[in-house]
């Protein structure tokens, strides 16, 4: 039984055996994957690794500024942020299908990533945050085993004309053990015990078509719901907690008239493995501070639903 520390040490002298004093490109999400090998690999060799980070205009609230935050400004590892929102809502624009749509920000993620690496000059290699539990969903995926497989950027999105090598320092590791990793690597506690957010993000939590005005709206209400959830000591208590934005118009009054405006629905579950799932029992005065804050405080939401569904059948995610 290894300590996060002698891991650390193994495989810091690992990959710097593999890269020699060639460059190294990382994806960098800002979740905890990507982030526990962005802190390995600038621990390890340092100013040879660059990290791109993608803004795809569907991120959470304040999430491209704060992985700048910890990783440009304090950790000085060299970041570059692409801000490509107008790209992926265009690429989406008219486009409903949930498995369509993650098509589309997959591919996106790819190419922007693509023309990211060729202005960088001297890479070798490509480092990605897969965990075990990716590499035995991919093994299962290919064999055909799996279940139901929603298409992943995560392992195998490798662009076939990069040909770069890949590090992938996490391989061997659960997911316990690689947010110790990040403790011990001096990451944030929020940014190591926070909850999943998936590949497509807000892309597959609003409903249907994706618009700018709608993931704006959804930021919002996200981040009334975190935070709520954060103040009355909910968060870690949960497994994952999110708004979901419903495109249909509901009726709210207001002084002497009518209003038609959108509903917002919240999800919180707690798992162990997101196999199965039971819907969170978040106490009533937090779920009517969240309803009330985000009715006040949002133009355009007239209405807040708790999702009382479990997994199975209902997934935890509404796409
Ligand atoms: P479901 O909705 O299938 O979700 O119960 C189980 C877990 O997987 C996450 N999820 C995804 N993660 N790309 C990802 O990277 C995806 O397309 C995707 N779809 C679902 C979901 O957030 C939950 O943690």
């Amino acid at each position: 039984n290894w300590t996060p520390a002698q891991i650390i040490e193994d495989q810091i002298s690992r990959v710097r055996d593999q890269v020699g004093d060639r460059h190294v490109l990382l994806g960098l999400s800002g979740g905890v994957d990507s982030s526990v090998v962005a802190a390995l690999l600038h621990k390890a060799i340092g100013d040879q690794l660059t990290c791109v980070f993608v803004d795809n205009g569907l991120l959470r609230k304040a999430e491209g500024d704060q992985v700048m935050e910890t990783f440009a400004k304090h950790m000085g590892v060299r970041v570059i942020r692409v801000d490509a929102e107008d790209l992926f809502l265009g690429k989406l624009e008219g486009e409903a299908d949930p498995e369509a749509k993650r098509k589309i920000i997959g591919n996106t993620f790819i190419d922007v990533f693509d023309t990211e690496a060729a202005k960088i000059e001297g890479v070798d290699f490509l480092a990605q945050g897969t965990i075990y539990p990716d590499v035995i969903e991919s093994a299962a995926a290919k064999t055909g085993k799996a279940h139901v497989i929603k298409s992943h950027h995560n392992v195998g999105g490798l662009p076939e004309t990069m040909k770069l090598k890949l590090v992938e320092p996490l391989r061997e590791l659960f997911k316990d053990e690689v947010r110790k990793l990040g403790v011990e690597l001096g990451l944030p506690y929020d940014m190591v015990y926070r909850h999943p957010f998936p590949g497509p993000g807000l892309g597959v939590r609003i409903l249907g078509e994706v618009k700018k005005e709608y993931a704006d709206i959804l930021r919002e209400a996200d981040a009334i719901f975190i935070e709520e959830l954060h103040n009355a000591g909910w968060y870690h208590k949960t497994s994952q907690a999110f708004a979901v934005f419903l495109p249909v118009k509901s009726v709210g009054v207001v002084g002497d008239g009518r209003r038609y405006e959108w509903v917002i629905a919240l999800r919180a579950v707690e798992t162990i493995d997101f196999m199965t799932a039971r819907w969170a029992h978040l106490p009533y005065e937090l779920l009517e501070k969240v309803s009330n804050r985000i009715i006040n405080e949002i133009t355009g939401v007239s209405r807040v639903t708790y999702d009382v569904s479990s997994k199975p059948p209902a997934t935890i995610e509404w796409e």
